[in-house]
């Protein structure tokens, strides 16, 4: 897209730290930034020569970028990502991309409306792993699937910002931060199966001990009290399929683990970290084998941006990036878990048809 105006609304640790290192490296320039702090704006504004804000409806008013990316405190994505669709930008939404599934689907109705793309911030799908296990699955290697398993456990990882911590701004902890990836992947994989249920619980155990914080030990850790969960668990019930789901901020574990499996009638998948096995019989032998990931197509940041242009260029989202309709239905899940934990039941999940087979086509 040529001359593209393009605006960041808030300017925090990911967006200083994960998206702008790609978008320098990639030349993409961004024209407007937003933040309520105002030092954040002014530092910056320095660093890439972009026009400064400190209210993003006015930014929208003034600009009417093309293209704004939102990362700010969970419980502010969809009404901010709402009023850049209305105001005729498309939007790259940091996860969760809502806080509820009425939201969510608020918002994938108004970009078929006004005909903008909204991508949620799923990076973790641009994983060589995950990208040669979606091939896997895709060329019919793996057979039926029958069950999943997603775990990302932290031994010590409670994010330090209010962002993730206070109530009012994330509305969920870990869920809404690393489970909302972790569903992400599972459904990616799959191919957007139907969600019928689920059942989940969730705990707050290390509210009071500011030892278990990812920064640790750091002179700068907050002294209010974490008010969302840290450690969930959910199983996740689909027509054909079952999937279980385990995510923590901090453990007592032996490490830090990732991993996603994926069984098949005809095969099994295991992504561990960056390591993908691929469990299979040949003859009547069976077969471990993981395929070589050396050549990285470099940082995954570098690959979604780069996706993100020819998404605007063609005027549809690239695959893998992750649609409106795609993350509508990981909220669901997500709004669905704290449910049944708060309720202590077995929740139902009811999505419209035409949510479901736009997330099918789209993978
Ligand atoms: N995709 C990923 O893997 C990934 C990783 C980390 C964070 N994130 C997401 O990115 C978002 C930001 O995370 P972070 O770590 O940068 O948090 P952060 O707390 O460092 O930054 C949030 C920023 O938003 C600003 N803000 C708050 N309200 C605002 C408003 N009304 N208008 C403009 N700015 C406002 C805050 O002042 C702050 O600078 C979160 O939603 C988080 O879940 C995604």
């Amino acid at each position: 897209m040529h001359d593209m105006k393009f605006g960041i609304i808030g300017l925090g640790g990911w967006v200083v730290g994960g998206h702008l290192p790609a978008l320098t490296e990639l030349g993409i320039k961004v024209d407007y930034c937003v933040d309520i702090d105002e030092k954040r704006v002014k530092d910056f504004s320095q660093k890439t020569g972009c026009k400064g804000y400190t209210d993003y409806k006015e930014m929208l008013r003034n600009e009417n970028p093309d293209l704004v990316l939102i990362a700010v405190p969970h419980s502010l994505h969809a009404s901010i990502a709402l009023d850049a669709i209305n105001n005729d930008a498309n939007v790259y939404v940091e996860k969760p991309m809502a806080t509820s599934f009425s939201e969510a689907l608020n918002l994938a109705e108004a970009s078929r409306k006004r005909n903008k793309l909204l991508i949620v911030g799923h990076e973790y799908r641009f994983d060589q792993p995950v990208l040669i296990a979606k091939k896997l699955i895709m060329s019919g290697e793996v057979g039926k699937i029958y069950h999943m398993r997603g775990f990302y456990i932290r031994q010590r990882g409670i994010p330090t910002s209010p962002t993730f911590l206070k109530k009012d701004l994330a509305k969920g902890g870990v869920v809404f931060d690393i489970g909302s990836h972790i569903v992400d992947l599972l459904l990616f994989l799959s191919g957007f199966p139907i969600p019928r249920s689920v059942t989940a619980k969730t705990h707050n155990i290390f509210s009071e001990d500011k030892t278990k914080f990812s920064v640790y030990p750091s002179p700068t850790l907050p002294n209010f009290k974490i008010e969302v969960e840290d450690f969930g668990s959910a199983y996740l019930n689909f027509d054909d399929i079952s999937a279980y789901i385990e995510v923590s901020w901090a453990s007592y574990i032996k490490e830090n683990r990732r991993e996603m499996v994926i069984l098949g009638n005809k095969g099994g998948i295991h992504i561990e970290n960056a390591t993908l096995n691929f469990i299979k019989n040949i003859t009547d032998e069976l077969f471990i084998s993981s395929p070589l990931i050396s050549q990285q197509r470099g940082s995954l940041y570098r690959e979604v941006w780069k996706t993100v242009m020819d998404s605007l260029s063609k005027g549809t989202v690239t695959y893998p990036l992750c649609t409106v309709e795609q993350g509508a239905i990981d909220i669901a899940i997500l709004e669905g878990i704290y449910k049944s934990a708060s309720e202590n039941r077995e929740v139902k999940l009811d999505i419209p048809e035409w949510l479901i087979r736009q997330s099918q086509q789209a993978t």
